[in-house]
């Protein structure tokens, strides 16, 4: 059986639908499918995720990793004219995301990537990511990693993960990753943290 988070998704029907989404003044649309994370409408991570995001300074690019049909690195991008790269390894999330960059004008570049294959040689200002729990904590942790290696120095990790699916134990990898952790907001079990590389 495939799952949202693998390669390839071709035991699910496609079922394609679409949803408004506005905010903070933006009118957005978003085109679902089955067998992609949170097809009925933004996650509620991901939604606080929005609400908490504020981009740095530095002139690189945002990369939302783990990016799915595009709700994250979309709204970003539009909300504060970035650019936006985003990496899914989901065939059918990622399609859609090319979708959903052109429907709502974004200034977004997708790869159907694992982790950080598709942009290994690329410094990001800021790495926002709902990571993949049911991948497994490896891959989790992976993307941490990775952030680490492809920010820029002073760019910002961004993490939003339920308490209950291993806040505590991302927040401990980010402190020994970093050498710091901020928890920026929390919101119904959802944490925000963030993490600056400062060296
Ligand atoms: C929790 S979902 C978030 C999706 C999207 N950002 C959103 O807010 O709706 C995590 C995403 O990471 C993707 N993913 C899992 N493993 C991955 C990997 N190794 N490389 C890239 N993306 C991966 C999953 O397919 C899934 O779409």
């Amino acid at each position: 059986m495939s799952h949202y988070y693998s390669k390839e998704q071709i035991d699910v029907e496609s079922n394609p639908s679409t949803y408004n989404f506005n905010f903070k003044g933006l009118e957005l649309k978003f085109k679902t499918d089955n067998g992609v994370f949170s097809k009925n409408y933004i996650d509620y991570g991901s939604f606080v995720m929005l609400k908490t995001f504020v981009p740095n300074d530095i002139d690189l690019p945002i990369l939302d990793m783990g990016s799915g049909y595009g709700p994250i690195g979309v709204t970003v991008s539009r909300l504060y004219n970035k650019k936006v790269y985003m990496c899914e390894i989901n065939e059918r999330a990622y399609n859609l995301s090319l979708e959903n960059i052109k429907n709502n004008n974004a200034d977004c570049c997708a790869f159907n990537s694992d982790l950080y294959e598709k942009v290994n040689d690329l410094t990001f200002s800021s790495i926002i990511t709902n990571p993949p729990i049911r991948a497994g904590k490896k891959v989790v942790f992976d993307i941490y990693d990775g952030a680490y290696t492809h920010l820029a120095l002073n760019g910002e990790l961004w993490v939003v993960i339920q308490k209950k699916q291993g806040a505590p134990s991302s927040k401990d990898h980010l402190e020994a990753l970093f050498g710091n952790c901020e928890i920026v907001s929390k919101d119904k079990g959802y944490y925000i943290l963030k993490s600056v590389k400062t060296k």
